[in-house]
């Protein structure tokens, strides 16, 4: 069932747990982030990047996600991530995604409250969602290179959602994109998360969230992926961010690793099978268990 941004976030901000967003690129992403859902009857987001866009084209991600959606009980929403360039914002409005992000954190507040206020209005009007997001998260975003983390102003942050109107409120707290978050254990501003959900008492969202856990980390090295030394969030950070208020938890490292070392496996595995569905399919089945594992520490098993 497709389902907007704003219904699926305000309730898990009622019931204090967090939904997933989930990046998809192709086909078997989706039903792997799907079937883990429908299993554990979670609510989903399913998160399409401008490179996303760029790379499997608009309509396919709309009609997949739409198949997706009218085969599932659990709500779906068809969400915009970290949308910088605003004709591709107004193309996923206007063309049925559920939701959109407006990533103008780069800018200065002023700027960033008048491109946000811009997406608000139109998206309103759809009746589509928006996320927006205000403070830096570390490491590469899309299009938008952010290295220095600069945590989110609990005051900014209650001036900026008043002047926008905006649904949810993507926050640094110490997060970066990419599987290199932490030179050892993850270290969050727990602080400035509770004070900021103290006030607001609105969606927060928690980007660069991947947990790149150790057992994933070990069968992507063994089978050749080249990951330094990867930190990523661990499940007890993830489950504290949540009960400080954190709704939405974004992922697409751990997919990207799980996706990377089943494929790897299999191909050495088998080097005389050249089938792809044969080689995709460990993949698709290694993605739908990280995607369980992480909706069990989210906590929105049976929310849907
Ligand atoms: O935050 C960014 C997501 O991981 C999407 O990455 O822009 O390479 O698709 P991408
Ligand atoms: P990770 O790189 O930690 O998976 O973060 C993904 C993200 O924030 C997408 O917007
Ligand atoms: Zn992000």
């Amino acid at each position: 069932m497709l389902a907007t941004g704003k219904s699926i976030l305000d309730k898990a901000n009622r019931g204090r747990y967090a939904v997933g967003a989930f990046n998809i690129n192709n086909m078997e992403f989706l039903q792997a982030i799907i079937n883990a859902c429908d299993n554990l009857k979670s609510p989903v987001i399913i998160a399409t990047s401008q490179g996303a866009i760029k790379y499997a084209g608009m309509d396919y991600l709309k009609c997949m996600t739409y198949t997706a959606a009218e085969n599932t009980k659990v709500p779906v929403c068809l969400h915009l991530d970290h949308g910088t360039d605003m004709e591709v914002i107004k193309k996923c409005i206007n063309m049925g995604w559920t939701s959109v992000m407006i990533d103008a954190s780069h800018y200065d507040l002023e700027k960033n409250v008048k491109l946000t206020k811009k997406v608000v209005s139109m998206a309103h009007n759809k009746n589509v969602s928006v996320e927006a997001e205000l403070g830096t998260i570390g490491g590469k975003e899309d299009q938008v290179s952010a290295r220095k983390i600069i945590y989110t102003d609990p005051d900014k942050a209650v001036e900026f959602v008043d002047r926008t109107g905006c649904d949810s409120l993507a926050v640094a707290i110490g997060t970066s994109h990419g599987p290199n978050k932490f030179a050892g254990k993850a270290k969050l501003n727990f602080d400035v998360l509770k004070e900021i959900d103290r006030r607001l008492k609105m969606p927060l969202v928690l980007h660069g969230a991947s947990g790149l856990p150790k057992d994933l980390v070990s069968l992507a090295k063994k089978w050749g992926v080249k990951l330094g030394n990867a930190h990523g969030v661990d499940d007890t950070s993830i489950r504290k961010a949540v009960k400080h208020g954190i709704n939405k938890i974004n992922t697409d490292t751990d997919l990207r690793i799980a996706f990377d070392a089943a494929v790897r496996k299999y191909l050495k595995q088998n080097p005389a099978d050249f089938d792809p569905r044969k080689i995709l399919a460990p993949a698709r089945d290694l993605i739908q268990q990280v995607v369980e594992h992480r909706i069990r520490v989210f906590g929105s098993k049976g929310k849907a």
